[in-house]
């Protein structure tokens, strides 16, 4: 038992090590994020005055700062292993400092339709203004603003696609309908990232999409029988899809790394990262990897849709650092971290480059 206990202890040991000890980072790169609430640092509170409430926030900041979790999310985990600051949203008016890069991840969002807050084209978007203006500040004498080289040095990291599966199963689409939607979601990727690098980016890094029928929201909510789940508990055909749209994005990566010139396009398995938490739970400390932290109803998935995470009447677990999902969608900070850590071994990176390859 004492041994099994060592055990445990330097396996958290060496996941947890990387991000207490700084990488000697002298150079951050500017980033710019693109996505859903996988990466949004407050975004959706701040563009739409929505309210997320404590728990959120717990266990880090100890205060609700508009992140769905308790805590620090994977890019904020990646941001401190460069030595940079927390990314402001690109929609927070109020004590923003801009000088790191920006956010526009929001929750919710997905990549089509295309002109819909907050759709990837719309942060696109958004991106070509926040640049436009930020050269016009620059060369008025701003020193806080970022100029071209840093935009063409900068780390452009896009984490979207989750929403799209989702919302195709949620609008009753069949496995088929929602595989055929896969190549024009893709397709938005594609158009977001050769505008950037029209814009002079060369660097992106780009998240899979990790494991859908494995939250317990998917879970609680979708009729199913034994047949329909894998070995893990997941539903099968959500976790196929899945699997199908990062085999595309995988293959998109690659050919933009061919295509165009000078660009380093890093692909991250954050799917296998997070499957691997699901199925190994116990490896890592984890009890309960298919049952949110923060809901309502208990076992085995403690998710209900009247009553979410934040809401009148949800119920929260005392220790968070325990289960693997925070609210039935998002994962907790803890096993964001642990997430974060294995981005950082860059096993799991094609090609294998780390995240702190991008600072100068
Ligand atoms: C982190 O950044 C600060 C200033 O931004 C700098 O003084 C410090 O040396 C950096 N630390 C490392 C380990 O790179
Ligand atoms: C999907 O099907 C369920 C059950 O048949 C129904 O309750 C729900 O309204 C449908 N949703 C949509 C978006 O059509
Ligand atoms: C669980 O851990 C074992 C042993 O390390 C590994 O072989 C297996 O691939 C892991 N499962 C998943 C789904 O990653």
């Amino acid at each position: 038992m004492a041994s099994f206990k060592l055990l445990l202890v330097s396996v958290f040991t060496l996941f947890l090590l990387p991000n207490s000890v700084l990488s000697v980072c002298k150079n951050p790169p500017v980033i710019f994020n693109f996505g859903d609430s996988n990466s949004d640092t407050g975004g959706l509170v701040a563009g739409l005055g929505y309210t997320v409430n404590l728990p959120n926030g717990r266990t880090f900041f100890g205060r609700s700062t508009g992140r769905l979790s308790d805590g620090r999310l994977i890019i904020d985990f990646l941001c401190q292993n460069v030595n940079t600051s927390f990314l402001s949203p690109y929609l927070e008016s109020m004590g923003s400092t801009f000088s790191n890069g920006a956010n526009f991840a929001i929750v919710g969002s997905s990549t089509l339709p295309r002109y819909v807050p907050f759709a990837l084209n719309v942060q696109i978007m958004q991106f070509l203004r926040f640049k436009s203006r930020s050269l016009e500040l620059v060369t008025a004498g701003s020193q806080r603003m970022i100029g071209d080289e840093d935009f063409r040095r900068a780390l452009y990291m896009i984490d979207i696609g989750q929403n799209d599966l989702a919302h195709g199963f949620k609008n009753n689409l069949s496995y088929a309908e929602v595989v055929k939607t896969i190549p024009s979601v893709l397709k938005e990727i594609e158009i977001a990232m050769k505008t950037l690098y029209d814009q002079g980016g060369r660097n992106f890094w780009v998240h899979n999409t990790g494991p859908l029928g494995c939250l317990p929201q998917k879970l609680s909510m979708v009729e199913k029988t034994s047949r329909d789940l894998d070995q893990h508990g997941c539903i099968s055909r959500y976790n196929d899809a899945a699997n199908l749209f990062n085999e595309g994005l995988h293959q998109l990566c690659q050919g933009f790394r061919s295509e165009m010139k000078g660009a380093t396009v890093v692909y991250v398995d954050i799917y296998a990262i997070k499957y691997d938490l699901i199925a190994n739970s116990s490896k890592y400390g984890f009890s309960n990897p298919l049952m949110a932290c923060c809901g309502f109803g208990g076992p085995p998935y403690n998710y209900n849709i009247q009553i979410t995470c934040g809401q009148p009447g949800a119920q929260v677990c005392n220790e968070g650092s325990k289960l693997v999902s925070w609210d039935g969608i998002h994962y907790t900070e803890a096993a964001n971290n642990i997430v974060a850590s294995k981005i950082q071994t860059n096993v799991f990176s094609t090609p294998h480059i780390a995240f702190d390859f991008f600072c100068h």
